[in-house]
């Protein structure tokens, strides 16, 4: 488990803010309505940030927990949740260490997440835990690049990147962690994405996992 302290990145936060509703605007908003298209029943995201994928959630959710453990963004997240089309709680707390009992989500969303968590095996053993059998892991997240020139530069940026990013590694291999943790991916969409204007345009999945 990440203490959380060190899951406090006020800087960051406040950028982040700004940068999320730009990369909304250019193309990530629509990433997040089919991160979430048909979604039922009960439903946990980790690490919520501000909450931007609140206003796409379906109304045949029934229920949202959203964890986000950076004070600013839960702040800005429990204000989103105040305008969202269905009941979202957002609580403190961090991946390492999801709430909930065993089995107790249909869903679990892991968006643009799992680039920052320090332990992603922890993170995604702990989601297999409180996924229901069958239940889905909905994922939409910056990836390593399959190139090895350009997996190799993000791992050289990695050090200085995740410092100025709260935590942000840009080059894990996501979709290889979530297999490694036994989950059957059903659909993965690969594309790439630029966040911003002069931002490098990096390898984005989308898709659904099963806990089986
Ligand atoms: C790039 S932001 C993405 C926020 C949001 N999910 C979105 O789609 O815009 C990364 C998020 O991961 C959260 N985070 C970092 N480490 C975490 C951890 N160990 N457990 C849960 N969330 C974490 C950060 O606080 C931040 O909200």
């Amino acid at each position: 488990m990440t203490d959380r302290q060190e899951l406090q990145h006020p800087r960051f936060a406040r950028q982040y803010l700004k940068i999320a509703a730009g990369a909304d605007r250019r193309g990530a908003a629509e990433h997040r309505r089919r991160l979430l298209d048909g979604l039922t029943g009960r439903v946990l995201e980790v690490g919520a940030g501000q909450g931007r994928n609140f206003r796409h959630y379906p109304d045949s959710v029934n229920e949202v927990v959203a964890l986000e453990p950076d004070d600013t963004l839960r702040t800005a997240a429990e204000q989103a949740a105040a305008s969202a089309p269905v009941r979202v709680t957002v609580v403190a707390g961090e991946a390492g260490q999801l709430p909930g009992k065993d089995s107790a989500f249909d869903a679990v969303i892991a968006s643009l997440v799992l680039c920052s968590v320090g332990d992603p095996p922890a993170a995604l053993a702990e989601t297999a835990r409180v996924l229901r059998p069958g239940g889905q892991l909905r994922f939409y997240e910056h990836v390593r690049s399959p190139r090895p020139w350009a997996a190799r530069l993000e791992d050289a940026i990695t050090p200085l990147w995740r410092r100025a990013a709260g935590g942000c590694h840009p080059n894990r291999d996501t979709e290889a962690a979530i297999r490694a943790a036994g989950f059957t991916i059903e659909q993965i969409d690969r594309f790439g994405f630029s966040f911003a204007a002069l931002a490098p345009n990096t390898l984005h999945i989308l898709g659904t996992a099963i806990r089986e």
